[in-house]
């Protein structure tokens, strides 16, 4: 059974403030990216990494990882799209034959450890179409009536904490099944993360233990924390 996981990595990062495509920032003067990549070709199941750059930058991103190494992890560049889901399909249609298990993993979660990647491989190999990794909320959750920026929002319902989990990736799917997600679910209805794709579907959906350090680097604290996580790795 081989293994690919597919980066999106198209997205601007405008939470983060301004600067360089989100996956170009650095973290311990490495681009978030090759991060991202190294954390994907550190388990020795994944033979192939498609990496989905911004739509006009393909070139630039294919020449910034051709300055690292990825040990014998192929790599490929292809321009993604408007939308995380477009820039998702771009990836996928890119797979070659032969590769039955499919990652995707947001290239903002550049420090995941091997361990998750592994479970979530091993959790599709040994038959589940789609795995998520994902963690126990910190924070009670609030559902509100969205109001305008500054407006008081009313609250219409809590759900229950203990039920809750904080999704994270790489989420894994068995090839056909994500195909089939992507083909079936349209543009704008909504779903986040492929595995909500796939929920779309009818298809089960199971989730394993996520990681603290596959957090996602959205905003400026988030930096801080990235870095520290780095330099604890470094010591
Ligand atoms: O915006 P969000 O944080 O959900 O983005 C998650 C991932 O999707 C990031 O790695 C980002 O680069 C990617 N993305 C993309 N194409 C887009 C928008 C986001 O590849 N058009």
């Amino acid at each position: 059974i081989r293994t690919a996981a597919v980066i999106p990595a198209a997205g601007r990062g405008v939470r983060l403030g301004p600067g360089a495509p989100k996956a170009l920032r650095t973290l311990g003067g490495t681009p978030m990216l090759v991060h991202a990549v190294r954390a994907m070709a550190a388990s020795r199941a994944v033979s192939l990494v498609v990496v989905v750059a911004p739509p006009d930058g393909a070139p630039e991103v294919r020449t910034l990882l051709d300055e690292h190494s990825f040990g014998r992890t192929e790599l490929l560049v292809v321009p993604g799209g408007e939308t995380r889901q477009e820039s998702v399909r771009r990836g996928l249609d890119a797979l070659p034959d032969g590769i039955d298990v499919v990652l995707v993993h947001d290239a903002a979660r550049p420090l995941v450890p091997v361990d998750t990647v592994d479970a979530v491989i091993a959790t599709v190999r040994s038959g589940a179409p789609a795995v998520v990794p994902a963690l126990p909320l910190a924070d009670t959750v609030k559902q509100v009536e969205p109001r305008p920026r500054g407006e008081a929002e009313p609250v219409t319902g809590t759900p229950e904490r203990a039920l809750l989990r904080a999704v994270q990736t790489p989420q894994g799917f068995d090839r056909e099944t994500l195909l089939k997600a992507h083909d079936t679910v349209v543009e704008g209805e909504g779903a986040t993360d492929d595995a909500g794709l796939v929920e779309r579907l009818g298809a089960p959906v199971v989730v394993v233990p996520g990681h603290e350090e596959a957090f996602k680097v959205t905003r400026p604290l988030d930096l801080v924390l990235a870095e520290a996580v780095l330099a604890r790795r470094r010591a």
